[in-house]
C-alpha cells in the first residue's frame, strides 16, 4: 500500500499508528496524540521505511530496543516551518502596541517562544525587545526563553542561510546580524533555548 507520495504506508493490516503515539507519550512525555491521523500515517510510514519495519507492531518493538529512534520519530512528526518576523502584521502590532504598553507597565519582561523551531521567532522577539529598549525604555530588562520538543531543530542556533533573512528589515539585518559567507550569524540579542523533550 502506498500513499499519494508513493511511500509504503504498511497500515492496511496494521491499524496501530495511534499506539506509536501512545508509546511516544509514555516514554518521552511528548504528546502528539492530537495530530491529524493522515499526517501521522504519512510521516510514520517514512520512519517505518527508514528502519526496515513493515508494520507498526515491528516499529513499536524497535522503539523499545533502540530508544534513540524516539528522537528521529519526533523530528519526523513535527513541522518545522518558520521565518523571521513570520506574520508581519502580528509583529507590527507587537512592536507598535503590545510591547511598548508592557514595557511601560513593567521593568522586566519575559517572553516564551513555545515551539521555536530553529529560533527564528525567538530572535525576532529578542530583536524587537532590544530595539524598544534602545529607543524608548532604556532601563527595560527582557529575556526570551524558547523551547522545542525536537532537539535536532536547536542544533546550529543563531546561524542562518542568507536566503532565510531575505525579508528582514535592512536596518535590523545590519544591526543585529553579521554576514559570514553564505550565512548570517545573530549578534546582540540573546535567547535562552532548551528542548522540552524529556525522558520520564
Ligand atoms: C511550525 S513550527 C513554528 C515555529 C515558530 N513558532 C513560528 O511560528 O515561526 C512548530 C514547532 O513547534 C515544535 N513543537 C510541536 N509540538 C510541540 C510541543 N508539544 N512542545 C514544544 N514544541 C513543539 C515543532 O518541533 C516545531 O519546531
Amino acid at each position: 500500500m502506498t500513499d499519494s507520495e508513493g511511500t509504503a504506508t504498511g497500515f492496511r493490516d496494521d491499524p496501530f499508528p495511534g499506539d506509536v503515539l501512545e508509546q511516544l507519550y509514555l516514554a518521552r512525555g511528548v504528546d502528539l496524540r492530537g495530530y491529524r491521523s493522515s499526517t501521522v500515517q504519512r510521516r510514520l510510514s517514512r520512519r517505518l521505511a527508514a528502519t526496515g519495519c513493515t508494520t507498526c507492531r515491528e516499529y513499536l518493538n524497535l522503539l523499545k530496543s533502540r530508544p534513540e529512534e524516539y528522537d528521529r520519530l519526533i523530528n519526523s512528526l513535527t513541522i518545522k516551518v518558520s521565518r523571521f518576523f513570520r506574520d508581519p502584521h502580528v509583529f507590527r502590532v507587537l512592536a507598535r502596541e503590545v510591547l511598548p504598553r508592557l514595557a511601560g507597565a513593567a521593568s522586566y519582561l519575559c517572553v516564551w517562544s513555545a515551539g521555536c523551531a530553529q529560533g527564528q521567532e525567538a530572535y525576532s522577539m529578542a530583536i524587537l525587545l532590544e530595539h524598544i529598549k534602545e529607543t524608548r525604555f532604556p532601563s527595560l530588562k527582557a529575556r526570551v526563553v524558547a523551547t522545542d520538543i525536537d532537539r535536532d531543530s536547536l542544533v546550529g542556533l543563531g546561524e542562518y542561510p542568507v536566503e532565510m533573512l531575505a525579508e528582514v528589515d535592512s536596518y535590523f539585518l545590519k544591526k543585529y546580524f553579521r554576514r559570514e559567507g553564505s550565512r548570517y550569524r545573530i549578534r546582540g540579542p540573546r535567547c535562552l533555548f532548551w528542548t522540552c523533550s524529556c525522558q520520564i
